[in-house]
């Protein structure tokens, strides 16, 4: 491990505790089982899931790095903890849909599965009190959530990281439905990738069958979730 030493708490999410460590720039992320829906409501545990949020996380962050996108990865510790850059998370949840799914098929009145002429970028208010909600590039500006700079370099990397994530996924057999990532700004003011990218914050459905291989199947109870993450693992090459 890198020459820090674990420390106190600082956080619990839903999915993931953070650690202090002696480096004031460093924390260690913990990913646990826990799974929640819709903002808390339905919970429950996805048996394993906290190893392969890691693994797979650490695996894509290494490649985006590879293709231009800064992230706070700095190096995996254990089979759930992994030592990142210390951000300020800007609080926007950054979707990016290439087909039709989810919120997007319910509020739009458009079948799940139809694909979309072009990628669509879309922001949320990242407050669970409010339920994260809908909000576009005005309403980040006027809130301050954060700068015009901020916002384009995040536009940026978003769609960097949909052109690659389509490319990989399809290569093992997946399409790339949608997917939701987070940034963070270190103490020097850089946007990097921060949170995590997984079957919790992806949508992966197979390229043939169009069988769903992410989170909707604990969200919709459609069972076989924790194979669902297995086979993911396996498709990408990381299953122990
Ligand atoms: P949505 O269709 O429910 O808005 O979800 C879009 C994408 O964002 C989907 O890949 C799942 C992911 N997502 C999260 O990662 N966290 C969340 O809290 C929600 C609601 C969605």
């Amino acid at each position: 491990m890198a020459n820090v030493t674990k420390g106190a708490q600082l956080y619990e999410g839903k999915a993931k505790k953070v650690f202090a460590t002696s480096d004031p720039e460093l924390v260690i992320v913990d990913y646990k089982d826990d799974a929640t829906a819709f903002n808390g409501e339905k919970k429950g545990t996805i048996v394993g899931k906290g190893v392969i949020n890691n693994k797979m996380t650490n695996f894509m962050f290494s490649m985006l790095e590879k293709e231009g996108v800064p992230t706070h990865l700095v190096e995996e510790l254990s089979d759930r903890e992994t030592l990142v850059k210390k951000v300020s998370i800007v609080p926007l949840e950054v979707i990016i849909r290439n087909v039709a799914a989810g919120s997007f098929s319910k509020r739009m009145g458009v079948e799940e599965g139809k694909a979309l002429l072009c990628p669509i970028l879309e922001y949320s208010y990242k407050n669970d009190d409010l339920g994260d909600p809908f909000i576009n590039d005005y309403y980040a500006l006027a809130l301050g959530l954060c700068t015009k700079e901020e916002l384009d370099t995040i536009a940026k990397y978003a769609f960097k990281v949909n052109e690659f994530m389509v490319k990989f996924f399809k290569g093992i057999g997946v399409d790339l439905i949608d997917f939701k990532i987070e940034f963070g700004k270190t103490s020097d003011g850089t946007i990097i990738l921060a949170d995590e990218i997984s079957p919790d914050t992806c949508r992966f459905w197979d390229s043939k069958t169009h069988e769903k291989l992410d989170k909707d199947r604990f969200r919709r109870d459609m069972g076989g979730v924790e194979e669902a993450y297995q086979e993911m693992m396996k498709r990408i090459g990381l299953n122990k």
